[in-house]
């Protein structure tokens, strides 16, 4: 029994792997051990943890023995396969896939939102999907006080939202256009350079929704315990390396105006308020990146509601941090001592 417990990241040669690595180190994360997991591709070379080289190793159904808490992120078809075997070789999983999400055994945490309901896990807790954690951090302030009745995300989402593959494929892409050569799209289906497109996840013909949009309005409902909270949502990677961006109107129950508001999410945990008017500064990705905290700024009524319920807003959160890694971190730094044992 440690105090110290034994951590694996699946997928730690990823985008959110990188992340994972560098969040534990500066939160001061404690580790006795870490395993670096990933593909077959990636077992045998290295990465760094605190000054150390720790060698990767290959995801097996071994690979959990005496691992206390395994940090998933290596897709949803790993995720179902590998972490009830973690679950089993005794080890609690913070999932950042899709997978286990809107199972109901499952709790699906934002530790400033619900951080009780990781008491009820049964060894997999999950990570929402990261467009929602962004529009879900300044939100719950406000639905906390004056419920929010209906709610339009518009995303404004970065390439790193899509993995490391898609980030390098946006500045490949990028350079070849500015080069005037071709280029042929590999990991992103469409276009990327200069150019914007629909969220790349499935789109359902009967609904016209795209997977992450889907995603989206049931997180919200289950995040929310709020199964009546309407929500309208549209997913759009744009050509932005980091850190996805939303515009958002809200109406709530009762009248709100702009300084309520402020004031709700002035202290409020993983929010920075940006929003200068005088100096047309609001929240820009660039300045998102490698933050903590949701930026969010342009607080203003939504003029197309005369009755003085709704607030427009616009918001920029690093995807990889707030939207994944830290997240999961957060979760698994409020995981009891006992789960550890
Ligand atoms: N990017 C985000 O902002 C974000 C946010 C929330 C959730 N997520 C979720 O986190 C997961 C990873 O995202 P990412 O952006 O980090 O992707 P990524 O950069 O493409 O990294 C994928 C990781 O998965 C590993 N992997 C792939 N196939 C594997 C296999 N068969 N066995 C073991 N490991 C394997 C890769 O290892 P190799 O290098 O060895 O191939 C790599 O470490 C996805 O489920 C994604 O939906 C991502």
């Amino acid at each position: 029994m440690s105090n110290d417990p034994v951590v694996a990241i699946v997928g730690v040669t990823g985008a959110v792997g990188a992340e994972f690595i560098a969040t534990m180190d500066r939160r001061n994360f404690r580790v006795g051990r870490l395993k670096a997991l990933a593909s077959a591709r990636s077992a045998g070379k290295t990465v760094t943890f605190r000054g150390k080289e720790v060698v990767i190793e290959e995801l097996t159904e071994r690979a959990f023995d005496g691992v206390d808490i395994a940090l998933f992120s290596a897709g949803g078809s790993i995720s179902r396969k590998y972490a009830p075997v973690a679950v089993k070789a005794g080890a609690v999983v913070v999932d950042n896939s899709s997978a286990f999400r809107m199972d109901p055994n499952v709790p699906l945490v934002i530790p400033e939102i619900n951080a009780g309901r990781i008491r009820d896990h049964k060894g997999i807790i999950a990570n929402p999907n990261c467009a929602a954690i962004t529009a879900l951090v300044p939100l719950w302030p406000i639905h906390r006080e004056n419920r929010i009745k209906r709610v339009i995300i518009s995303t404004y989402q970065a390439a790193s939202g899509a993995g490391a593959a898609a980030m390098d494929e946006l500045v490949e892409s990028t350079r070849a256009s500015l080069e005037g050569r071709s280029f042929e799209p590999k990991v992103l289906p469409l276009p990327y350079a200069f150019n914007l497109f629909s969220h790349n996840t499935a789109i359902d013909p009967a609904t016209g929704y795209n997977d992450e949009e889907t995603k989206v309005i049931k997180e919200t409902r289950k995040i929310f315990e709020d199964e009546k909270i309407a929500v309208g949502v549209t997913c759009v990677r744009v050509p932005v390396l980091r850190a996805h961006s939303e515009a958002i109107t809200f109406e709530c129950e009762r009248p709100i105006g702009e300084d309520d508001v402020r004031r709700l999410l002035a202290n409020a945990p993983g929010v920075r308020i940006v929003d200068d008017r005088v100096k047309n500064y609001f929240p820009m990705p660039i300045d998102a990146s490698g933050q903590d905290d949701v930026l969010v700024g342009r607080i203003r009524r939504d003029l197309s509601d005369p009755s003085g319920h709704s607030i427009s807003m616009f918001v920029a959160a690093d995807q990889l941090l707030k939207g994944a890694a830290l997240n999961a971190i957060q979760i698994a730094e409020l995981l009891p001592q006992r789960a550890l044992a």
